[in-house]
């Protein structure tokens, strides 16, 4: 039976960048190589000015009735003065709430052809290959209570809550053991338990469920803080990376330098087995740039492979994709955002090609 996929491509360069991602599904689908159904949906601030909200609940319904989701980008500065309920995130952050795709998967790993291109010296990120697992539908993104108050002295008050309940840290952490071990087998467990309540519940629920179940997998703790500065200091140290929304959030953007641009880095968001997924490039609509047609799809394109790998149960086709982006820049097939002249477009037409090569290839050495 066929596989639906629902592209959401959102706003900015969103849908400049999945508008490859669809050329390569509609490729592989003509070809017969994946039966597929693909539906589409106006996201974000796209919504908003169609519909007066940055998600509908038709919308919401179709994504549950999916196999995956594949996100581009929401924001920009037309929709900034909205109130948050409104606001294109919102849109976004809903959406991760109503899947309950509660753990982010977000490789940083370096293309060898952009070693070069690493904000950090060549040879602290040969072969760096860290994975994030980011907690994704709790902590300060969702706590409660949460708003803008006035006090009664007339002063106004920002109110966001950190919260985690030990089942919710469980399941996340159930999911970082488990690739640990189809990769390096090392989690490190990242928080600040020196002076949060929820981080030490974090380092305790973690410890205590990697003696009863995961004693194999070499656990580590750090703070946050330093992984900040041991990311950039020595990142090869890091095999698998658990930790929560926040920083989560912005640890990955970190690495995604190391790794020569935010441009490259895909993610994934999964919930329980057989429930859809939700992928998405790590980075945003990137104003500054959209509409000039220079934006870098690699990121939405790598999405797509995540996608064929954990909902649409196409392996192959994941590695002939990340293949083809690896060749096409070997190539020196270059966006701006690495160093090159190649436009988006450009890079749709030749990854189309040597997707084409790689499938092929695939087939004759049987895969
Ligand atoms: P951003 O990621 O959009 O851009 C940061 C910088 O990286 C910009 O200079 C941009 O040009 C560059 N960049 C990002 N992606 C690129 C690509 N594919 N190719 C080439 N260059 C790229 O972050 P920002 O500017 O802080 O945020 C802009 C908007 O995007 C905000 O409204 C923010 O809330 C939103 N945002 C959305 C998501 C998402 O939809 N998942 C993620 C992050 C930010
Ligand atoms: C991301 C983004 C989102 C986040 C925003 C746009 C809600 O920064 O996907 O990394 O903070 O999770
Ligand atoms: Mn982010």
């Amino acid at each position: 039976m066929a596989k639906k996929i629902l592209l959401l491509p959102g706003d900015g360069i969103g849908p400049e960048v999945t508008a490859v991602s669809r050329r390569l599904i509609d490729f592989l689908a003509t070809e017969g190589i994946v039966e597929l159904q693909v539906d589409e949906a106006p996201f974000g601030g796209a919504a908003y000015d169609l519909h007066g909200a940055p998600i509908t609940a038709a919308t919401i319904e179709t994504a549950l009735q999916s196999d995956a989701v594949l996100m581009g980008a929401v924001g920009g500065p037309q929709w900034s003065g909205l109130a948050y309920d409104l606001r294109p995130e919102a849109g976004l952050l809903k959406l991760r709430e109503a899947m309950d795709v509660y753990a982010n998967l977000r490789p940083a790993f370096c293309f060898n052809a952009l070693a070069g291109l690493s904000s950090l010296k060549t040879e602290l990120i040969a072969g760096l290959d860290i994975l994030f697992v980011r907690e994704l539908v709790g902590g300060v993104y969702f706590g409660q209570p949460r708003g803008i108050e006035t006090l009664p002295n007339g002063e106004k008050r920002g109110l966001n809550t950190h919260s985690y309940t030990s089942s919710e840290i469980r399941r996340v952490a159930r999911v970082a053991f488990d690739i640990a071990r189809t990769r390096g087998n090392r989690v490190c467990s990242v928080e600040k338990g020196n002076v949060m309540e929820a981080g030490l519940l974090w380092r305790e629920v973690v410890t205590e469920l990697h003696a009863e179940e995961y004693a194999d997998v070499e656990l580590s703790h750090m703070l946050a803080d330093n992984c900040a500065m041991q990311l950039v200091r020595a990142p090869q140290q890091f095999d698998v990376i658990l930790t929560d929304n926040l920083f989560g959030d912005i640890l990955s953007d970190i690495a995604s330098m190391l790794t020569g641009s935010i441009g490259m880095l895909p993610s994934a968001a999964i919930g329980k087995p057989g429930a859809p997924g939700l992928y998405e490039p790590i980075h945003g609509s990137a104003p500054d740039i959209a509409g000039k047609g220079i934006a870098n799809p690699c990121a939405s394109v790598l999405s797509l492979a995540m996608a064929m790998r954990y909902s649409l149960e196409r392996p192959d086709i994941a590695i002939a994709i990340e293949q083809a982006v690896g060749a096409i820049l070997t190539d020196g097939q270059l966006t701006a955002d690495l160093g090159g002249s190649a436009s988006t477009q450009d890079i749709a037409d030749t990854l189309l090609e040597a997707l084409g090569r790689e499938l092929a290839r695939e087939k004759r050495e049987g895969f």
